[in-house]
């Protein structure tokens, strides 16, 4: 097995190169913002193409479905659950400017008794979303007056929406739980051409989230497809 020595960012300060190649495609507009404004790193020495090929492929796909959704007249709102530090929540927000806007997260990390039934390198995960905020994700989003943030533990925090519709959700929860619970909660409120896109299923470390989809996937009979970021799948509603 590979073992790579983590560093922090500074050592650049003391290093010369060519290059700072971003190989993290979570948060990657926040490190390169830190590499320029605090590291003082010039942008043309910052490359972001190893991750950008995923990010383009998944932004392309909600940009172009938000088009869709308009020209159809879809009904219903937008969800993401699983928002994090919502750089995906601010282009859903943006893509959909005039729609409801649920933001589902505990804004704490995961949940330890949703981490029971995945493996140990997944478990070791438990408290790495914890640098986060509601205020941080809101500041964010170009049409805050549309978000409803439903802070905490999934599917808990859906109570009360029962007869919600929507349009598009995004699951990004990692985990084989919040994701079931997810499907089992959003697909039956999902409009005719609504899409749910669920991300991870071809990540071979969160093995969770293609267990969950290929189990409600199979009970349901709903089928899915890729859309081409080599991370996600798009279920939809005939
Ligand atoms: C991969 S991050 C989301 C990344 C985000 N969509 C983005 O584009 O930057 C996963 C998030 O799912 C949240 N999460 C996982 N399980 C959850 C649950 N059962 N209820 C609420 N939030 C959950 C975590 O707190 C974490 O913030």
């Amino acid at each position: 097995m590979l073992a790579y020595e983590i560093k922090p960012p500074q050592i650049l300060l003391d290093l010369h190169f060519d290059k700072v190649l971003v190989s993290t495609y979570m948060c990657h507009r926040e490190v390169v913002q830190q590499l320029e404004s605090e590291l003082k790193i010039p942008s043309h020495k910052i490359d972001i193409s190893l991750v950008t090929a995923r990010s383009t492929a998944r932004h392309t796909f909600l940009e172009n479905f938000a088009k869709v959704a308009k020209e159809r007249n879809l009904a219903g709102d937008v969800a993401e659950c699983g928002v994090y530090r919502g750089e995906f929540a601010r282009l859903i927000n943006m893509h959909f400017p005039s729609k409801k806007f649920y933001l589902f997260d505990t804004f704490e990390s995961f949940a330890a008794k949703d981490m029971e039934r995945e493996i140990p390198e997944v478990q070791s995960f438990l408290h790495v979303f914890t640098n986060t905020s509601v205020e941080l994700v809101l500041s964010k989003m170009p049409h805050a007056q549309n978000c409803i943030v439903r802070k905490g533990w999934f599917p808990q925090t859906a109570k009360g929406l029962e007869d919600e519709r929507f349009c598009f959700v995004s699951l990004d929860t990692d985990l084989y739980d919040p994701i079931l619970a997810g499907l089992e909660f959003f697909y039956p409120r999902l409009v005719s051409g609504g899409v749910i896109l669920v991300d991870d299923y071809f990540d071979p470390l969160f093995q969770g989230v293609l267990q969950a989809v290929n189990t409600f996937a199979s009970k349901n009979h709903v089928s899915f497809v890729p859309i081409g970021d080599s991370a996600s799948i798009a279920l939809t509603k005939g």
